[in-house]
């Protein structure tokens, strides 16, 4: 697929058949994260892929409303749980060829690790469309964090970032609602160009 049709026809879709994936799509979703830039090249990411029926049910408590407001959310067979990792970020930049030793946080223009590991989940996205699939990403509530380390052995230090599901969309799909129909900001005012305002 051309790279301007799968950015053009990503969408995030949360309404899904329970449709095996091709073969070799859930590692090629996978490789392609690790492919995603990263500052200092520190890949300070992790990633929980479940793909066994079983794994996903023990998964979805944890986001229930998806479960709630968007029930076949739960039949793709896919879902990856992207982590990032704040630590490695600042051991990274206590090397010498970064020279940031006293590992602050306040030298942090923005919170790298979760710039990187977002980015990663893009790729993950973009793959999955260029494989025939859909995906969305989808918020895991700060209440249900602990149980969700808990269920799944993740340590403390690796923050869940949100949720990706990947699958083939319902043909049933509900129209979008008013909320979510395209309405793209306008590219005059969000693209400030040579500087911001009038010259
Ligand atoms: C960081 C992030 C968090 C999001 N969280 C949710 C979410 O919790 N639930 C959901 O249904 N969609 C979520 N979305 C999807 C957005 O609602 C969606 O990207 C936006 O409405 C634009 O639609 P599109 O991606 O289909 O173009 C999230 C997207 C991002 C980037």
């Amino acid at each position: 697929m051309e790279f301007s049709e799968v950015v053009r026809r990503r969408r995030m879709v949360r309404h899904y058949t329970d449709q095996p994936l091709p073969p070799g799509a859930v590692d090629r979703i996978l490789a392609n994260a690790l492919r995603a830039p990263s500052a200092g090249f520190s890949q300070g990411w992790s990633f929980l892929a479940l793909t066994d029926a079983t794994d996903r049910a023990r998964f979805w408590p944890f986001v229930p409303t998806r479960v709630q407001d968007t029930p076949t959310m739960q039949d793709a067979p896919l879902v990856v749980v992207p982590l990032a990792h704040k630590r490695t970020y600042l051991e990274r930049y206590a090397e010498p060829d970064k020279g940031w030793e006293d590992r602050a946080e306040s030298r942090w223009p923005a919170p790298y690790w979760f710039i990187d590991t977002g980015m990663a989940a893009l790729l993950m996205l973009l793959t999955a469309i260029d494989e025939g699939l859909d995906a969305c990403l989808f918020g895991i509530a700060p209440e249900h964090i602990p149980g969700f380390r808990t269920e799944f052995a993740i340590p403390d230090d690796y923050a869940p970032i949100g949720g990706i599901t990947v699958g083939y969309r319902s043909p049933d799909i509900p129209p979008m609602g008013t909320r979510f129909k395209d309405r793209r900001r306008d590219p005059a005012d969000v693209i400030h160009r040579g500087q911001w305002g009038d010259k």
